[in-house]
């Protein structure tokens, strides 16, 4: 039976308009979901937006229209970019949604029936921006920022309903030692750790001085805190509470991929929501980090903001993911520049991979009447193809399963670099010259099975370009009909197949 497979993004605020850290997390999980899918599992892929709250509904009143009626306009911004960026989300919430105001009060009823939730006053400080409340502690943090990149928070005194989270403060401690995987990468682990053992308040979880947003059920006077409703959507998603019976298969996930900033609303207040209503928790949230670009914080008033689509149109869709994958290991932080892009381009993707493919190709279709070949036995130095590609393959799962896209990446580029020396070494225009056909088809061979393999493990980063490659070789079947495991069975491309080099994948980079 296929394994369930759940994975998430966070579902972005809806009247954002997308830059490159939002496509990273998205991309990332794209990258886990095709992987999952050619490993065989039954995936469940999730990003939606997030819809309710002061910010929306102040940005909204301030263009003169609903708050509906912004979100409905500008949700496409959205849409539209993951179908560009060819993410297989195989579902897309929106908060606003029926099915989701549903989830939000079955769980607030749940939560507020076994005593979780008290009605009290809220009197500190609240960061629209954010949508996050500020304590003592963070007040101070808060304050030492330099003032440009402080975001604005406003004193809030009103009544709202309280969640116990000062009770799960032993239990979630206790949850986190029992599962020393569930926050990763570890070095955030601690720092979450350290902030629960630093004592839990009572959180706040319903505003009384705006309407937008889920009704308290029994007192409408009060909305739902928008992150205790933007949580809640990947219970809705998974068909909580309509469809038990698909959310006992699909629920918990096994990953939730988010930001750094966002951590703590994931790995504290989630899983004390979830205790509190006696519902299973996620297996892991990782946390990556963030972008700067050239250098600066990415932002409104900077001016600096990088646009997705364009990123995405100047150098392609492919590139782009590979860029952001390859460029930082996945946690930390980075930085976005044009000229980082173009030295990936010109450097491991036209010179790495695009001149492989091509070179390959090219000879085959020279010397073979552009025909896949009958090989001859192996030498030694074919073996070591074969040995080296089987090894890059057990990698490259190995650093997915780790979320380590970098190393992933790394790997393959690695088993290109020999493929590509493999090629100079045994310089098949030498072999054709001198008449060695037997190992110059040989030679060839190695080259055409060893490109299925590099297809294979690029799919989940750059599913077009493992596509053309797949094409371009001749693979009667899609790739994504194949097994991942296949990357392993060495010989699986048949002579007779024709193959047709076609345009470069990867043309080098002129910056003009
Ligand atoms: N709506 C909330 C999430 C609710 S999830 C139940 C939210 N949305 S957001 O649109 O502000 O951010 C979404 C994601 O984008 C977060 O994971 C955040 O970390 C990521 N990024 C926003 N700016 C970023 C960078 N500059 N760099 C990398 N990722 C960044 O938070």
């Amino acid at each position: 039976m296929k394994k369930n497979f759940y994975v998430t993004t966070p579902i972005y605020y809806v009247n954002d308009v997308p830059h490159i850290g939002h496509a990273y997390t998205t991309i990332a999980g794209d990258v886990i979901a095709r992987f999952k899918k050619l490993k065989g599992d039954q995936v469940f892929f999730l990003t939606g937006t997030d819809e309710h709250g002061q910010k929306i509904e102040r940005t909204a009143r301030n263009a003169g229209e609903e708050p509906i009626e912004l979100a409905d306009r500008v949700v496409l911004r959205f849409k539209n970019l993951w179908e560009k960026l060819n993410i297989t989300n195989n579902d897309f919430i929106r908060t606003t949604e029926e099915r989701h105001k549903k989830a939000v009060e079955e769980i607030f009823q749940r939560i507020e029936g076994i005593g979780d939730i008290y009605l009290g006053e809220y009197e500190g400080w609240y960061d629209v921006r954010n949508e996050a409340f500020i304590t003592e502690t963070q007040l101070e943090e808060y304050m030492s920022l330099p003032e440009s990149t402080r975001p604005p928070i406003e004193k809030v005194k009103e009544e709202s309903y309280f969640f116990r989270l000062s009770k799960y403060q032993e239990p979630l401690l206790e949850f986190y030692e029992k599962n020393p995987d569930f926050i990763q990468p570890s070095y955030r682990s601690n720092e979450v750790t350290r902030f629960v053992e630093g004592g839990l308040k009572d959180l706040s979880i319903s505003r009384t001085s705006f309407s937008w947003g889920i009704p308290v059920p029994g007192n409408p006077k009060h909305v739902i805190y928008v992150w205790f409703d933007a949580l809640a959507n990947y219970l809705t998603a998974a068909g909580f509470p309509n469809d038990m019976e698909r959310f006992n298969e699909v629920w918990p996930a096994d990953i939730h991929l988010v930001g750094k900033d966002i951590l703590r609303f994931h790995a504290v207040y989630w899983p004390a929501f979830l205790m509190s209503a006696g519902l299973p928790l996620p297996r892991k949230v990782f946390a990556h980090g963030w972008w700067t670009v050239e250098g600066e914080k990415m932002s409104k008033s900077l001016g600096n903001v990088v646009d997705p689509y364009k990123v995405a149109d100047e150098f392609g869709v492919d590139v782009f993911r590979y860029f952001l994958l390859r460029e930082i290991p996945f946690g930390q932080d980075g930085d976005y520049s044009r000229n980082a892009i173009i030295g990936r381009i010109n450097g491991e993707l036209a010179n790495g991979l695009g001149n492989l493919v091509s070179r390959s190709l090219g000879m085959i279709e020279k010397y073979c009447e552009s025909k896949i070949p009958e090989h001859a036995s192996l030498e030694p130095s074919d073996e070591n193809i074969k040995e080296r590609a089987i090894q890059t393959v057990q990698q490259v799962e190995g650093a997915i399963n780790e979320i380590a896209f970098h190393k992933a990446l790394t790997a393959i580029w690695d088993f290109i670099a020999i493929v590509n020396k493999y090629v100079d070494e045994s310089a098949p225009w030498s072999l054709a010259k001198t008449g060695k056909r037997e190992r110059l088809v040989t030679v060839l061979w190695t080259l055409a099975e060893s490109l299925r393999v590099i297809a294979i493990l690029i799919y989940p980063f750059m599913p077009k370009s493992a596509e053309d490659i797949w094409k371009k070789i001749g693979i009667p079947q899609p790739l994504e009909s194949h097994h991942y495991s296949h990357a392993k069975g060495w010989g699986a491309v048949k002579s007779g197949w024709q193959i047709d080099k076609g345009e470069n994948l990867f043309p080098r980079y002129q910056d003009k």
